[in-house]
């Protein structure tokens, strides 16, 4: 289109340089003059023309994924496929000039040596195989010890701000400028020397439904980790939190007269006293139970109270979806022809309810979910009647523990 428009323009002057009555030899002299200027600029045209074809050419070959079938000689320029990283893995699949592959190494291993290798056009990968060397963070289970190990961990040194930013690793090609980051970083948009740390934190809580971490998640220099609250350790996955069970470990502070009962995020030490109801004396017949002793002949009181309580403790988390069956009660043996299963007083009421679920046994329903940290006791009372007559009532007493959190 240049080359055009120079000719009606460079013409035009001509002509009426000519209407000036030039002579014949002058117009022919600047004619020629006009013709190798616009040779010149014919040349540089399709010069410029070509290289642009053949940029265009390389950018596709480099850029357009290759046909594997066909093992075309373009494929000549791949390069071959990472050496796999033990204990970790790669991710990238396109071993193509100009691509990235990123080594990630799998949890309880730190990388040594690049996270990033780029294709080179020597058909071989940038910088050094990594590797991934054991590291050993085994969690300590100690309630205690999760404490420290996460108020530690949160403080971070004052250092590691600098190295929320870091240079970019930049190659040339064709003319233009590719710069990469390492992973866990991205370009700033302010500097492309630059790489600034990507806030996975962040990001994962914009993007995407669902939580990156369950508890807690702390955003690091090219990475992030999860930590979770103390009384529970990091799940395998470093995302997911398991409560300690601290009474099957014993490294509770319960006395040998109390109850040991695992709590999500905790321990209780319960003591568990028999009652005291008029007329009627109870003796522990094990940690949970208590059995009522003979009665008197003739002593109604007696006769009316229970004839054994069980102590039923439980952990739960909270905002349980609801309704939720928490537990069964069923009578072994029945003397009566009849089994009634009902909630014992107002406490727990709102909570609760009690239903039938066989011929000999009942189940408690928590009818509406219970925000945590809490303790919710309700009584349930199971009475067996012959001819409308009572033989006798057992009462289970459950305390119900309630996590400050839904796990
Ligand atoms: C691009 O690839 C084609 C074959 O796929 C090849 O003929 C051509 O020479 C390549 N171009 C360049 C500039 O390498
Ligand atoms: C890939 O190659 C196969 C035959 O080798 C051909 O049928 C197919 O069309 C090719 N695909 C592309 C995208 O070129
Ligand atoms: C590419 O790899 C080959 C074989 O491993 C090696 O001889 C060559 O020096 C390498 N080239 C570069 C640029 O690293
Ligand atoms: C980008 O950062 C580099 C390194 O810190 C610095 O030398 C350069 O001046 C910066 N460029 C701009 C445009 O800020
Ligand atoms: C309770 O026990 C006392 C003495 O043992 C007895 O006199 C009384 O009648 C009993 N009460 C009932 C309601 O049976
Ligand atoms: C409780 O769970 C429901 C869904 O089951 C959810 O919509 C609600 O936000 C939760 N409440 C709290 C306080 O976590």
């Amino acid at each position: 289109m240049k080359v055009f428009f120079m000719i009606i323009f460079t013409s035009q002057l001509f002509t009426s340089q000519g209407q000036d009555c030039q002579s014949g030899e002058e117009v022919l002299n600047a004619l020629k003059q006009v013709q190798k200027l616009l040779s010149a600029h014919e040349t540089s045209f399709l010069q410029s023309l070509r290289s642009l074809r053949k940029k265009l050419s390389l950018l596709q070959n480099s850029t357009v994924k290759h046909n594997k079938s066909t093992p075309d000689k373009s494929s000549v320029s791949d390069c071959p496929p990472p050496e796999p990283l033990a204990n970790g893995r790669i991710l990238g699949t396109v071993f193509k000039f100009g691509h990235e592959v990123h080594f990630l190494c799998s949890s309880g291993f730190q990388l040594m040596g690049p996270e990033t290798r780029v294709c080179l056009d020597s058909q071989n990968w940038s910088g050094a195989q990594p590797s991934c060397k054991f590291v050993d963070t085994t969690v300590n289970n100690d309630a205690s010890a999760s404490i420290s190990a996460s108020s530690s961990s949160r403080s971070h040194p004052p250092a590691s701000v600098s190295t929320h930013v870091r240079a970019s690793r930049c190659i040339e090609f064709l003319d233009s400028t590719h710069c990469t980051c390492d992973q866990g970083y991205s370009i700033s948009s302010h500097n492309s020397t630059l790489c600034t740390d990507i806030d996975e934190c962040d990001l994962f809580r914009r993007t995407r439904p669902g939580r990156l971490c369950l508890h807690t998640c702390v955003n690091t220099a090219g990475s992030f980790h999860c930590e979770c609250p103390a009384g529970y350790s990091l799940g395998r996955d470093s995302r997911s939190c398991y409560d300690i069970d601290e009474c099957a470990r014993a490294t509770h502070d319960c006395s040998s007269e109390q109850v040991c009962v695992n709590t999500f995020g905790g321990h209780r030490c319960v003591d568990v006293d028999c009652p005291r109801i008029r007329n009627a004396t109870y003796i522990k017949t094990s940690p949970l139970r208590c059995d009522r002793n003979p009665c008197i002949q003739g002593d109604n009181a007696c006769f009316q109270a229970p004839v054994f309580i069980n102590f039923h403790f439980m952990s739960v988390v909270s905002n349980m979806s609801t309704p939720t069956v928490l537990f069964r009660l069923s009578a072994a043996r029945i003397l009566g022809d009849t089994l009634r299963f009902s909630l014992l007083g107002t406490q727990g009421v709102q909570h609760f309810s009690v239903q039938r679920s066989g011929r000999l046994t009942g189940q408690l329903v928590l009818e509406n979910s219970l925000q945590g940290p809490t303790t919710v006791e309700v009584d349930i009372e199971m009475s067996e009647m012959e001819r409308r007559v009572l033989l006798g009532r057992y009462v289970t007493k459950l305390t119900l523990f309630v996590s400050p959190y839904n796990f």
